[in-house]
């Protein structure tokens, strides 16, 4: 058993910030939120059990006063493009200074094991943090685990990338590609099982190292097939691309600046999730943390929703536009 008890999330609006604050509760720990100092929260849309705190990330002082009494702490700082990951590694100093025992940071992608995916600039801003964690460690005793969900399910098929297709599928444009021949397994979560998993892993010892969890694991090819079962095959244009040529389409993006940012990072994201040797065809650690990947029942029904949200929110953006 592990002698966790106070929970600080570090980031007030993740997408996995409100499911983790559920799961941690339900399970019985006590939950706060760190937050930068310019950032407003708004206490009336957190549970009130919850408590709110502010620090001023550059001050090694504020952080570590802010941290008294935590044990443990799920950094889901994110700021793509922004240094936001990177200010992470004052976190560290200042949960060693406080004597957190436990620290799990903002890792949460696809296989940063694996050694041609950290070569993607996806990665470049969390490998600098690893080492600043595994540095602590050894020199400090804080613990850590490295969580590794694959890609995120909603934000793949439905969230913020509209149109742009993760894991090779635009419900909304109804187009499919097929990565590398489309038949590579890709692991995949759902924001409320990621939040299981952390409640798992901080109920367990350790790992100090990276601990690999999914809910769903299946090939483009398996997931349209499932979706079209609720969408109809028709209407639907596929085509067929490889790593090589989408990652040189990427760079050249990237060096077009921060307005086809988003773009550049999509692709990238898109070879780590389902490219061939990028390893996010990896196995879990379900099993030892007693999680399991939906049934073929539980998934259907999964799916049936998402085709339904994804449509819905398509036809909402097409009617603001
Ligand atoms: N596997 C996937 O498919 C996938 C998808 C998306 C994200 N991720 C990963 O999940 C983690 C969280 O990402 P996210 O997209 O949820 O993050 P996000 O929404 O961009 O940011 C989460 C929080 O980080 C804090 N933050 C933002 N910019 C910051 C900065 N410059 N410095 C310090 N703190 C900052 C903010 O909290 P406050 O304002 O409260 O300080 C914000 O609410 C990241 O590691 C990301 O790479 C994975």
């Amino acid at each position: 058993m592990s002698s966790i008890k106070n929970v600080t999330i570090i980031g007030s609006n993740s997408v996995l910030t409100k499911p983790t604050i559920t799961a941690l509760l339900s399970a019985g720990f006590n939950v706060s939120i760190l937050s930068r100092a310019e950032t407003t929260v708004d206490p009336s849309t957190f549970p009130s059990s919850v408590t709110l705190l502010s620090a001023d990330y550059s001050s090694l002082e504020s952080l570590t006063s802010a941290l008294q009494g935590t044990d443990a702490i799920v950094s889901y700082v994110g700021g793509a493009g922004t240094n936001g990951l990177a200010s992470q590694n004052k976190i560290i100093d200042a949960a060693v200074a406080a004597g957190v025992k436990r620290f799990l940071p903002s890792e949460f992608g696809a296989n940063s094991e694996n050694k041609k995916a950290v070569a993607l600039k996806i990665f470049a801003s969390k490998l600098p943090v690893q080492e600043h964690i595994i540095k602590a460690h050894n020199e400090s005793g804080l613990e850590y685990d490295l969580v590794i969900p694959g890609l995120f399910f909603e934000t793949a098929l439905i969230h913020d990338f509209d149109f742009v297709r993760l894991v090779g599928i635009s419900i909304p444009t109804k187009t499919a590609d097929f990565l590398d021949g489309g038949n590579i397994p890709i692991s995949l979560s759902t924001y409320d099982f990621i939040a299981s998993a952390v409640v798992a892993i901080l109920q367990r010892p350790a790992s100090n190292g990276f601990v690999r969890v999914f809910n769903i694991q299946k090939t483009t090819r398996e997931l349209l097939a499932l979706v079209q079962e609720f969408t109809g095959r028709e209407g639907w244009t596929i085509t067929e691309s490889k790593s090589e040529e989408v990652l040189e389409e990427a760079d050249v993006l990237f060096d077009k600046g921060p307005e086809a940012f988003w773009s550049a990072l999509a692709k990238q994201v898109t070879v780590a999730a389902g490219g061939k040797g990028f390893g996010n065809d990896f196995e879990s650690d379900n099993e030892e943390l007693g999680l399991s990947v939906l049934g073929d029942a539980e998934l259907k029904e999964l799916i049936k929703g998402t085709v339904e949200r994804a449509t819905r929110k398509a036809g909402s953006t097409a009617t603001q536009a």
